[in-house]
C-alpha cells in the first residue's frame, strides 16, 4: 500500500539538486565529462564580502576635484632594463588566439592601449592583430610552447612564464577541433580540426631550480630588457610566490579559482584551486618575508569585475590586477542582444559558456569567419577602454574616500569583512569587531 502525505509538498534534496541530477543523467547518456569555458559558477568567498571603511575623524579624505590620486603602476623594477609603466593597474589577462578570434584580440589591444594598459598573448602565440594594436604586450611562455618563437619573445614588452591558471591549477588547456582553423593550426604546428590538449607542465623543467635556469635563458634572449612574470594558479600561494621570487621573477601573477578559462573540465573548474580572496594575503606575506613586497610586483586575477574589486585587491597588497572574463563581457560576450541565438544553442545570455564549441554568436570565442566578422574591433575596443576607465575611476573614488593619494596606499586597515570566512581569508576584522579568525597562520 502506498502512503502519500497530503500535508507537505514534495521536497527536493539539497545534495541531489536539479543541476546535480541533470549532470548525472548527462554523464550516463554520453559517457563523457562536461567541458566548458568561464570560471567557477558556485559562490565562494569573494571581494563582495569585504567593505571599505572610508575616512572619518581619525582619517582625512582627499578632495576629489583638487587632490590627485595616482593610479600608475610600474611592473618589472627588479631586474628588467625596461620596466613597464601603465596608467591604470588593471591589465588584460592572457587569452589565446584560437580560443578568441583575431578580431577579439585586436579589440583587446585597441581598448587596452586607449586605457594605457597591457594585453597578454596566450596559448597559441602572438598575432599581428594584437601586436599591432597593443602598445604594451606581454608574451606568454606556456607549457605547450604553441606558437612560441624567439622572434616574438623579442617583439614583446614583457614575458609571462605560465606555470598554472586559477581555473585549473595542475591542468592544461584544451582547444577542440572545431576551433582549429588553418591559421590556428599553422601557428601551433598542429593538424587542422583535431582536438588539442595543452601540456600541464613545462617539457624541460620539473622544479624551481630548472625554472631559474629557464628565466636566465629568457633574459639572455631578450638582453635583460623585458620584465619576466611568473603566473601561477591559486593553490599554494605562499610557497609558489616565494619560489617564483627565488627563481628570479620580476612579477608574480596569481590567478584564483574564479579565474576564467577558454575550455576545461567542469569538475576541474569547480573543485580545484583556492578562491582569489584566499590567495592574496599568503602571497603578500611571502613577498614581505623575503623583503620583496613592492620590489617584485604582484598581479592578482580571478573574478575581478569592478573598481571596488580592484581597490580591494590592491588594499590587500597587490600591485595590479588582470581581467579576462570581464574584458570579454565589455567587448560584447553574453550580450542579451544575441538572445535568440543563445536560445538556439540551448542556453541564455549570461549563462553561455560553451566557448570551446566555436559557435559564439557575439563573434568573440570563435574561429568561424562569419561569426568573427560580427565583432567590430574598433567599437569593441572603445567599449573595453570605457570599462577600464570606469573601473579606474571607481577605484580612485574609493582610495580618495580612504584618504589615499595613490591606489597603492590602500591597505588592509581600510577594510572590514562581512563574513567569518572572508575575515579569515583576507585577514581583516569582521565588521564591528577587531577580530579575525586564524591570525598568523595560513
Ligand atoms: C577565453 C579565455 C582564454 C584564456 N586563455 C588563457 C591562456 O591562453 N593562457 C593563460 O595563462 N590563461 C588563459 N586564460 C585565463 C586568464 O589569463 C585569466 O587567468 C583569467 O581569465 C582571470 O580571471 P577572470 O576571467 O575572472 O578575469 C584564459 C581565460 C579566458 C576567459
Amino acid at each position: 500500500m502506498s502512503y502519500h502525505n497530503p500535508f507537505t509538498p514534495p521536497r527536493k534534496s539539497a545534495t541531489f539538486d536539479d543541476h546535480t541530477l541533470a549532470e548525472i543523467r548527462r554523464a550516463a547518456a554520453t559517457g563523457i565529462y562536461d567541458i566548458r569555458g568561464a570560471g567557477t559558477k558556485r559562490k565562494v568567498p569573494h571581494f563582495d564580502d569585504l567593505l571599505f571603511l572610508g575616512a572619518s575623524i581619525s582619517r582625512y579624505p582627499l578632495e576629489g576635484y583638487r587632490e590627485k590620486c595616482d593610479t600608475t603602476v610600474t611592473l618589472g623594477t627588479r631586474f628588467a632594463k625596461k620596466p613597464i609603466t601603465l596608467t591604470t593597474p588593471i591589465t588584460i589577462a592572457g587569452m589565446s588566439f584560437g580560443a578568441l578570434s583575431g578580431n577579439a584580440k585586436e579589440a583587446l589591444g585597441r581598448g587596452a592601449t586607449i586605457a594605457g594598459t597591457s594585453t597578454t598573448t596566450g596559448d597559441g602565440g602572438m598575432t599581428d592583430e594584437e601586436r599591432g594594436h597593443s602598445q604594451t604586450l606581454v608574451y606568454q611562455y606556456l607549457p605547450s610552447r604553441y606558437g612560441m618563437n624567439p622572434k616574438d619573445l623579442r617583439r614583446a614588452d614583457a614575458i609571462e612564464v605560465v606555470v598554472g591558471q586559477g581555473a585549473k591549477p595542475g591542468g592544461g588547456g584544451m582547444l577542440l577541433g572545431q576551433k582549429i582553423s588553418d591559421r590556428v593550426a599553422n601557428m601551433r604546428n598542429l593538424p587542422k580540426g583535431i582536438d588539442q590538449r595543452s601540456a600541464c607542465r613545462h617539457p624541460d623543467w620539473t622544479g624551481p631550480d630548472d625554472l631559474e635556469i629557464k628565466i636566465l635563458e629568457l633574459r639572455e634572449i631578450t638582453d635583460w630588457e623585458k620584465p619576466i612574470y611568473i603566473k601561477v594558479g591559486g593553490a599554494r600561494p605562499y610557497y609558489d610566490t616565494a619560489l617564483a621570487v627565488k627563481a628570479g621573477a620580476d612579477v608574480v601573477v596569481l590567478d584564483g579559482m574564479q579565474g576564467g578559462t577558454a575550455a576545461t573540465q567542469d569538475v576541474f573548474i569547480e573543485n580545484v584551486g583556492m578562491p582569489t580572496l584566499a590567495c592574496i594575503r599568503p602571497a603578500v606575506q611571502a613577498l614581505q618575508d623575503l623583503g620583496m613586497h613592492r620590489k617584485v610586483q604582484l598581479i592578482v586575477s580571478g573574478g575581478i569585475r569592478s573598481g571596488a574589486d580592484v581597490a580591494k585587491a590592491l588594499a590587500l597588497g597587490a600591485d595590479a590586477v588582470a581581467i579576462g572574463t570581464a574584458a570579454l563581457v565589455a567587448l560584447g560576450d553574453n550580450d542579451p542582444k544575441w538572445e535568440d541565438e543563445y536560445q538556439k544553442l540551448g542556453t541564455t545570455a549570461g549563462a553561455y559558456d560553451d566557448w570551446h564549441e566555436g559557435k559564439d554568436p557575439a563573434g568573440i570565442t570563435t574561429q568561424d569567419p562569419e561569426l568573427a566578422a560580427r565583432l567590430d574591433p574598433v567599437a569593441a575596443g572603445r567599449r573595453l577602454a570605457n570599462y577600464l576607465k570606469v573601473m579606474t575611476l571607481e577605484a580612485q573614488t574609493i582610495a580618495r574616500a580612504c584618504g589615499k593619494n595613490h591606489l597603492h596606499n590602500l591597505e588592509p586597515e581600510d577594510l572590514v569583512a562581512l563574513t567569518m570566512e572572508a575575515a579569515a581569508m583576507a585577514q581583516v576584522p569582521l565588521a564591528g569587531t577587531s577580530w579575525f579568525p586564524g591570525k598568523g597562520s595560513f
